[in-house]
């Protein structure tokens, strides 16, 4: 891969390289309780996609997944088809992705098209959604074509992501939902990053759960033991909010020895900066780029989906480049699919069925503390 330009911060450095020395995490005042009914009740459930899902900014994903112009992939979010794309102004675009002839879907997976052609009739729509072709057009000559686009979402790029409104007459304001979060995201310039992989997952479990899992450090040696956990120094991780999206400094294997005084600081390898960004966008910071994960409901309360695209730092020059930067991502997405999402269907199924009332969310687990702080806050 070419050469690393870092842009890791260095603020959590010290206080980090305490929590390593002294063994222990920032911590929350008090351990909290949360009701079971939170992960299982519907009525709760469809109150959160209401108050949250449906009325609030989310992220269509990462501003490198659709670098180039053409550039489109396709998403389910709870009941939508989304087509995202960048279209020839290279702006780019959130499309619900159903034709206006008689609702096919238009595209799948990803790719490059200057033209989605409907598999149904052939209608033709160009990456803004216009309608620019209709096979046998004598048969629609009464038709305005202005009128019969691909219905376009809000969407607003910034920081290195697109963020869009699911409700076509909502209006977008990316900034106040941001606050001080959008300065923290622009400081690594994630909009020059390069699209290593995506890879999509659907599986039961509340769509807290998972967010809950990318919150904390504390399941690694139980759940990564055998792969990537020995990277990192579990439960040990300072904490940040700011403007109730969240951050985690988590201590890399190497913290050990910059803490003991035995080498310099090196910020890719020594810490990894957790974002959460609420609702629907989690990043996990890596030497060599950073993980997306975005984890979105169901209308299902016991399904989630999720999305993990990999990024790195820089495009590749070289077949060999790209090679490694392929590798490099597969420990990741492994862990995802192999551990964290098996171990976050057991949980499905004791949150679901458990008679034990609550979920007890410890001190060391200020991160995990957030989500449920910020969910009640949003539902009033
Ligand atoms: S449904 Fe798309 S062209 Fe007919
Ligand atoms: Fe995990």
């Amino acid at each position: 891969m070419s050469e690393i330009t870092t842009a890791a911060p260095f603020d959590v450095r010290d206080r980090l390289a305490e929590l390593v020395r002294s063994g222990t995490t920032d911590l929350a005042p008090s351990i909290k309780q949360v009701p079971l009914d939170d992960y299982r009740d519907p009525e709760r459930h469809a109150e959160e996609i209401e108050k949250i899902f449906r009325s609030r900014p989310l992220c269509a994903g990462p501003s490198a997944a659709i670098a180039e112009a053409g550039d489109f992939t396709v998403r389910d979010v709870l009941d939508r088809s989304l087509l995202i794309t960048r279209d020839d102004a290279g702006e780019a675009q959130v499309l619900l992705n159903y034709c206006t002839h008689r609702g096919a879907l238009i595209a799948e997976g990803e790719g490059c098209a200057k033209r989605h052609a409907c598999p149904y009739h052939g209608w033709t729509f160009d990456p803004r959604g216009t309608l620019v072709g209709i096979p046998g057009a004598e048969g629609f000559d009464e038709l305005d074509r202005s009128t019969a686009g691909l219905v376009r979402l809000p969407t607003v790029e910034a920081h290195g992501f697109i963020w869009y409104m699911l409700d076509p007459k909502g209006t977008i304001d990316i900034e106040a939902d941001l606050g001080s979060f959008g300065a923290e995201l622009s400081r690594w310039g994630y909009d020059a990053f390069w699209k290593v992989s995506t890879m999509d997952l659907e599986f039961p479990g509340n769509w807290k759960t998972t967010v809950e899992a990318f919150s904390e450090t504390y399941h690694f040696p139980y759940v990564h033991g055998g792969s990537i956990g020995p990277g990192v120094v579990s439960n040990t991780s300072t904490f940040d909010l700011f403007d109730g999206h969240h951050r985690l400094g988590a201590a890399l294997a190497q913290m050990r020895d910059f803490a003991a005084g035995t080498i310099d600081f090196d910020p890719d390898w020594q810490t990894s900066l957790l974002y959460w960004k609420c609702p629907d966008l989690m990043l996990a910071n890596t030497p060599f780029g950073v993980e997306v994960v975005q984890i979105t409901p169901t209308l299902d309360v016991g399904r989630t989906r999720l999305r993990h695209t990999m990024l790195a730092r820089s495009a590749p020059t070289t077949d060999e480049e790209r090679e490694v930067a392929e590798v490099m991502s597969y420990p990741a997405a492994d862990a995802i699919r192999l551990e964290d999402v098996p171990t976050l269907a057991t949980c499905a199924r004791g949150l679901a069925e458990g008679e034990h009332g609550y979920a007890t969310i410890g001190r060391n687990e200020p991160g995990v503390q957030n989500i449920h702080n910020q969910v009640a806050r949003l539902l009033g």
